[in-house]
Parts: C-alpha cells; sequence; structure tokens
C-alpha cells in the first residue's frame, strides 16, 4: 500500500506548522549559505557545486527520461562534433567517452550525462550515492503520478527529515538513483524514515514524450 493509503490527513494545526517548519528549512537554507560567504575564514573558499556526472547506457534514452519525462533543458549537447570544434581529437572523445549531454534544472549544478561503460549501480546497489530535486509542496503527489504512469516505479513518499519533509525515491532507465523531495508538504501525514528502495528498476518504454533535439 502507499502512504496515501495507509496515514490520515493532517489536522488543520499540524498543516500550519508543517507550513512554518518549511518556510524555517527555507529560511535556513539561504542564511547558512550567506554565512558561508560572510564568514571567516575569508580565503580559500569554494564556489558552489558546478555539475554533477552521471552514466547512462544511451543519451537518446536519458534525454527522452530527464528532459522529456522530468522537464530537464538541455543547456549543452556535446557531440564528438562540438566537442572536435572546441579542440578534442576524435580519438580522445572515444577514449574517454566524452560525448555527453549537459542539463540543468530550474537552480543546482549541471547534471551531465555520459554514455559511458562503468559505473552504472547494479540492481542491488544502494541509494548512496542519489541525487535528490526540489519539487513544491503541492506538486510531488503530481510527479509521482506523472513517474508512475510512464512505467517508472516510484517509493514513497515517506518523511525522511523534519515535519512537512516528503521525499520518494525511482531510478532514471538505467538505475541510477533519484529523489524527488519538498518541505511543507501538508496533504497527508507520512511515515517516518525512507521507503524500501530495493525493487526500483524497470523497463523503460514510454509512451506520449515528445522531445525538442535541436538545443
Ligand atoms: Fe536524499
Amino acid at each position: 500500500m502507499t502512504p496515501s493509503e495507509t496515514t490520515p490527513r493532517l489536522t488543520a494545526e499540524k498543516r500550519v506548522l508543517y507550513k512554518v517548519i518549511g518556510g524555517g528549512i527555507r529560511c535556513f537554507t539561504v542564511a547558512s549559505r550567506l554565512a558561508y560567504r560572510v564568514t571567516p575564514p575569508w580565503a580559500g573558499k569554494l564556489g558552489s557545486v558546478d555539475h554533477v556526472t552521471i552514466p547512462c547506457r544511451d543519451l537518446r534514452v536519458a534525454e527522452e527520461f530527464y528532459v522529456g519525462l522530468l522537464g530537464a533543458r538541455v543547456a549543452l549537447r556535446l557531440d564528438a562534433a562540438r566537442l572536435e570544434r572546441i579542440g578534442w581529437s576524435p580519438e580522445d572523445i572515444e577514449a574517454n567517452h566524452a560525448a555527453h549531454l549537459q542539463l540543468t534544472f530550474a537552480g543546482g549544478p549541471h547534471l551531465d550525462v555520459f554514455e559511458y561503460p562503468e559505473g552504472i549501480p547494479a540492481a542491488t546497489a544502494p541509494m548512496h550515492p542519489h541525487i535528490a530535486l526540489k519539487v513544491g509542496p503541492r506538486q510531488i503527489l503530481p510527479w509521482k503520478q506523472r513517474l508512475v504512469d510512464h512505467g517508472v516505479v516510484v517509493a514513497g513518499p515517506t518523511r525522511p527529515g523534519p515535519p512537512g519533509q516528503a521525499s520518494f525515491y525511482f531510478n532514471d532507465p538505467f538505475g541510477n538513483h533519484l529523489e524527488l523531495v519538498t518541505v511543507g508538504f501538508t496533504d497527508q501525514e507520512l511515515p517516518i524514515g525512507v521507503p524500501d528502495r530495493s525493487q526500483l528498476n524497470y523497463e523503460w518504454a514510454p509512451a506520449g514524450l515528445h522531445l525538442d533535439r535541436s538545443a
């Protein structure tokens, strides 16, 4: 059973409390980043995370999933021709499997997806590392439904963090681990902790995803 079938709706008092906690978490995130910038040591600090890389077996499938389903945008399509234009040799491109998609979401680092023969998690791999994407508190259940409607196996949502946090977990078509997370979620009381995430792989067979590959 899903949490929506097993957990009660929140009382009005809890809905207010969870929204307040969610606002506090957002403020804390902004404040902690600001504090990092304006407090000592003044030198030697790094900037934000620039990009994260993940392997895949097929860049076209990756684009279907991340752009067509998850709504990412292709920031740069670094195919062999473009890599050669910036100075890569064909031999190095092939040896390093360097062609990739640079994807962008609303914030955070780029997600660079490489067609790479190693590093794809085994079906039994633990849930770390995983990549978590933010979503609004009223959107997390519709997003779950969208993924399920396209054949993605989803675990959750549950509440692994403070009251009002909600997360669900899923894999991309290759087995890379992902999470959608929100705060200020008040639709229902969720089980505390994380769901069983051991059976998330599936056969990718999407329908109705239309992509513009001209970017
Ligand atoms: Fe997480």
